[in-house]
């Protein structure tokens, strides 16, 4: 079964941009100025790009550098959103929407139900090439948007947004969603040709963590959505704990999943 019905098996053209006027994440909205970044900022992120790459390309997932393809990211220049947006559209419906910094829960998930990812502009500089508090452009671009390419994933990551928007009433619920979100968009890990390979942004985006995992330290269990939305995470420590996929029709039957027993 193809579960994302609503889709055209990711076809060029297949479905035209997400049309939703945003109200809640509207004063987040920003232009993106890429005429005004330095030849430092993009030195920065062409020096982040080549030191991911080398590990990436044999221990990322097939969908991740198939999408990091499709959407004309390069290693030498930060993105310009608008050429990300002209790729990514006709593929999935998905646009990545330039946004001033962390938006509150109610106007990030307006946005992930519109297919309208959140994406800073601002890049890290050279003193966190490593880590940085705050997200910045190669979080959200370099380490999520490829897999906006991924009909599947395109489709879980909306209805994620939706589900979670339903739940704002309720702290504890919200919470469990929370864990899924984490498990899979930030840390998630598939097998692919009996090996584990990384899709989770916060592992494709981070040197340390993604060694973390290629070098077997956290337990890999097998995805669990019971488990998952029972598991504590540290967000400033190295995972422990990991889920792996078989394909990602399990992330998106989870989303389904989720949605009954929580809503
Ligand atoms: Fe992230």
């Amino acid at each position: 079964m193809n579960p994302a019905g609503t889709t055209a098996s990711g076809t060029a053209g297949a479905r035209p941009p997400a049309a939703q006027p945003l109200t809640v994440s509207q004063p987040y909205l920003i232009q993106q100025n890429w005429d005004d970044y330095s030849e430092e900022q993009h030195a920065v992120w062409a020096e982040l790009v080549r030191r991911r790459m080398p590990q990436l390309r044999e221990h990322a997932a097939e969908e991740y550098l198939n999408g990091f393809e499709q959407i004309g990211l390069r290693e030498d220049t930060i993105p310009n959103l608008a050429d990300v947006n002209r790729r990514l559209g006709p593929r999935t419906g998905w646009n990545a929407t330039p946004v001033s910094g962390f938006l509150p829960p109610d106007a990030f998930f307006e946005m992930l139900g519109a297919r309208q990812f959140p994406t800073t502009t601002y890049i890290r500089s050279r003193e966190s090439m490593e880590y940085t508090p705050e997200p910045d452009i190669f979080h959200d671009v370099f380490g999520h948007v490829p897999m906006h390419a991924h009909p599947v994933f395109a489709d879980f990551l909306q209805h994620y947004g939706r589900v979670s928007a339903t739940l704002m009433h309720d702290k504890d619920k919200l919470e469990r969603m929370g864990r899924l979100f984490w498990f899979t968009v930030e840390f998630g890990v598939i097998r692919q040709k009996g090996k584990i390979r990384l899709y989770g942004s916060g592992l494709i985006s981070s040197h340390g963590e993604g060694t973390h995992v290629i070098e077997g330290r956290p337990e890999i269990r097998d995805f669990n959505l019971d488990q998952i939305l029972d598991q504590q995470f540290l967000v400033s420590e190295e995972q422990k704990v990991l889920y792996a996929v078989e394909s990602f029709d399990q992330i998106y039957e989870a989303a389904q999943e989720a949605e009954k027993r929580l809503c």
